[in-house]
């Protein structure tokens, strides 16, 4: 088991497979952004060994992100090794969904158990508008396709962005009526590297609970406001699915993190939204043991940040979230 020093089990790993992908979405990165050369990202044989590492030190819950995970040569194999690493009991995927409609079923053989899709608005134009380059038919075909493979429950992650895609939430939490699936609303968070757009245009929870429930009339708390992860969990009376919040900006859930990352390009980090990182990758190829590997991922848990500054408008600026996987 690994702790940090404020006693938190820090047991979920979310790994980055590439910063590639195959949208632009405006939240998300530059329309011109420049990714890494293939070489400085971890190999497959690199990554199985990191895996097996963690999973040694009680890791026991695997993410896969990018970027896209989708757009990583043989993602099917890389799941199927990293479902077969004694240790790992839960292992998940956010994707865009742009590929799914092919790979939802090899992926569900292969040992993935669920995924998370991330669909802002159900409207084809404003979905190009913020993916830049996306087709909702594309993305929505996936999401059938995930639901007939099994990778369920379905949960859809939807960013919302002022002047883009406010107006549409009630539209996607009403998804939930017949569908049972979870769709999680997610606060805008800054990073560095992007625009301004991120700081400008956030939509807080209080509001968009508000703009929903002038829809559908005020949301039940199944279960006294239970937390899914980090999503709130609220439901339309009678629906068959539920509607997550996800409040990073002003409602943190620092106090009850579970999980570090891995990026693509091998360095533990160990807050999504604080720059400290520890290189494993570097040390891995220069000839580092075992036993010193483990030992450089123990002291960076124990390290971990407690939390995030954005309260205190403090930003991490060394990434982009494409390059860290959300
Ligand atoms: N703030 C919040 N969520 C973001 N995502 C990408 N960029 C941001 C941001 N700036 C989301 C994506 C996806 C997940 C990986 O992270 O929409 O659902
Ligand atoms: Fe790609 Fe996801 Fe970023 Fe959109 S949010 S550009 S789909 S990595």
């Amino acid at each position: 088991m690994t702790t940090d020093r404020f006693g938190r089990n820090i047991h979920y790993l979310r790994i980055s497979l590439t910063d590639h992908c195959n949208l632009r979405c405006l939240y998300c990165m530059p329309e011109d952004m420049t990714f890494r050369p293939k070489a400085e990202l971890m190999q497959d044989d690199e990554l199985f060994y990191l895996v097996r590492l963690f999973a040694e030190l009680g890791f026991d819950k695997i993410r896969l992100t990018g970027g896209e995970p989708t757009v990583r040569a043989n993602v099917v194999n890389i799941v199927r090794t990293i479902a077969e690493t004694p240790g790992i009991k839960k292992l998940t995927m956010t994707t865009n969904g742009v590929l799914l409609s092919k790979l939802a079923a090899p992926l569900k053989e292969a040992g993935l158990q669920r995924v998370n899709i991330s669909l802002d608005t159900l409207d084809a134009a404003r979905f190009k508008k913020l993916t830049r380059w996306g087709s909702f038919e594309q993305v929505w075909a996936g999401i059938e396709a995930a639901e007939q493979a099994g990778l369920t429950p379905v949960k859809i992650n939807a960013v919302v962005v002022r002047g883009y895609n406010e107006g549409d939430v009630a539209d996607l939490a009403r998804l939930t009526v017949e569908h049972d699936w979870q769709v999680r609303f997610i606060e805008m968070m800054p990073f560095g590297g992007t625009t301004d757009l991120q700081k400008t245009n956030v939509v807080t929870t209080a509001e968009i609970i508000t703009r929903i429930e002038n829809v559908t009339g005020v949301l039940e708390q199944p279960n006294g406001a239970v937390m899914d992860g980090e999503a709130r969990i609220y439901k339309i009376p009678g629906a068959r699915g539920e509607i997550g919040f996800i409040s990073s900006v002003t409602l943190p859930f620092c106090a009850g993190c579970t999980r570090a990352r891995l990026t693509a390009d091998g360095k533990l980090r160990l807050c999504l939204l604080r720059e400290k990182e520890v290189d494993i990758l570097t040390p891995l190829r220069a000839g580092a043991s075992r036993e010193e590997l483990r030992e450089m991922i123990v002291d960076g848990i124990w390290n971990k940040p407690w939390g995030h500054g954005l309260a205190k408008g403090e930003i991490a600026t060394n990434r982009v979230m494409s390059e860290i996987g959300g």
